[in-house]
């Protein structure tokens, strides 16, 4: 698989996630909680093999700059998404509406990373580069759940 290829399906493993959790009852506290533990450790390690692998190499290229400093703007959002939603009661209505709001943008960040940054990386990177990084970025997700 390219970058291109392994970021889709991290980014489809999320996907379902978030409607797997949708899908728990209300009386499905405990695996509501373990689904969301994956989630939050998923979109985690993600983000980080992402600016630690992928952004910067983008960034080398002037005309990503913008596009990739807001990207990295979405991933502290959903960042701090996730921090609040650890925090709140896995039951309240207040989850309930913030696990909304984080998939809100997680969508939109997908969106704009499959789409504008995928397209322009894809006419910036060598075909070597594209292969390379694949590995880099899950080693660097390694790490990730490492530390
Ligand atoms: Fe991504
Ligand atoms: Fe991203």
């Amino acid at each position: 698989m390219d970058i291109f290829q392994v970021l889709k399906k991290d980014h489809q493993e999320a996907k379902e996630l978030f409607k797997k959790i949708k899908e728990t009852g209300p009386r499905a506290a405990k695996s509501r909680e373990k689904l969301f533990a994956q989630l939050k450790c998923d979109l985690e390690a993600h983000s980080y093999g992402e600016e630690n692998v992928f952004y910067p190499l983008l960034k080398e290229h002037a005309e990503m700059e913008d596009l990739v400093d807001e990207a990295m703007e979405e991933h502290e959002e959903v960042a701090d998404l996730l921090g609040d939603l650890e925090d709140l009661d896995h039951e309240s209505d207040e989850w309930n509406t913030k696990l909304a709001e984080l998939k809100k943008n997680v969508e939109h960040h997908v969106k704009e990373e499959e789409g504008k940054i995928f397209k322009m990386a894809k006419s910036i990177l060598s075909k070597e580069e594209v292969q390379t990084l694949a590995q880099e970025f899950q080693d660097s997700k390694k790490q990730a759940t490492a530390s």
